[in-house]
C-alpha cells in the first residue's frame, strides 16, 4: 500500500485530542532522529485511568494521524491496558494500515504515549508500587 487510507485522511483533516493538558500528570516526548518530527503526549490519570490524553506534534500527516488516532484508544484505559495494547503496530492498524515508508510515523505516538506513562510512574512512585502488585 502506498496511499494513505481514508481513515489516515480523515484523522489528519479532524485530528481529535489536539493540544495540551495543563497540569498533566504525565509528559511524553519524543522524536524521530531522522525525519526530525517531534511529539509532545500529556496525560491525566484518575484512578489508575488515562482521563485525558492531549497531544502536540510537529511532524507529517502520518505522524498527525497516528497521535489523533492513538488518543483515542488510550482514553479511558487504564495505564496497564494501554501498555498491553497500544502498540506500534495497534496504532497504524485503527488507521487501516501506512504506506511502508511511513511506519515509523506509528512509533512515536506508541512511544509518545508509553514516555508519558513512564513520566507518571516516576513521579507517583506509589502507582507504580500498585501496578507491580
Ligand atoms: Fe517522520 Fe512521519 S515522516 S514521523
Amino acid at each position: 500500500m502506498d496511499t494513505y487510507t481514508q481513515k489516515v485522511l480523515e484523522h489528519f483533516q479532524n485530528p481529535r485530542n489536539a493540544g495540551e493538558i495543563t497540569n498533566a500528570d504525565g509528559v511524553g516526548e519524543v522524536g524521530n532522529p531522522t525525519c526530525g518530527d517531534m511529539m509532545r503526549i500529556t496525560i491525566k490519570v484518575d484512578d489508575g485511568r488515562l482521563s485525558d490524553i492531549k497531544w502536540k506534534t510537529l511532524g507529517c500527516g502520518a505522524a498527525i494521524a497516528t497521535s489523533s488516532v492513538m488518543t483515542e484508544l488510550a482514553r479511558g484505559k487504564t495505564i496497564d491496558e494501554a501498555l498491553a495494547t497500544i502498540t506500534r503496530e495497534n496504532v497504524a492498524a485503527a488507521l487501516d494500515g501506512l504506506p511502508p515508508a511511513k511506519m515509523h510515523c506509528s512509533n512515536l505516538a506508541a512511544d509518545g504515549l508509553r514516555a508519558a506513562i513512564d513520566d507518571y510512574l516516576k513521579r507517583h512512585p506509589t502507582a507504580a508500587e500498585e501496578k507491580a502488585d
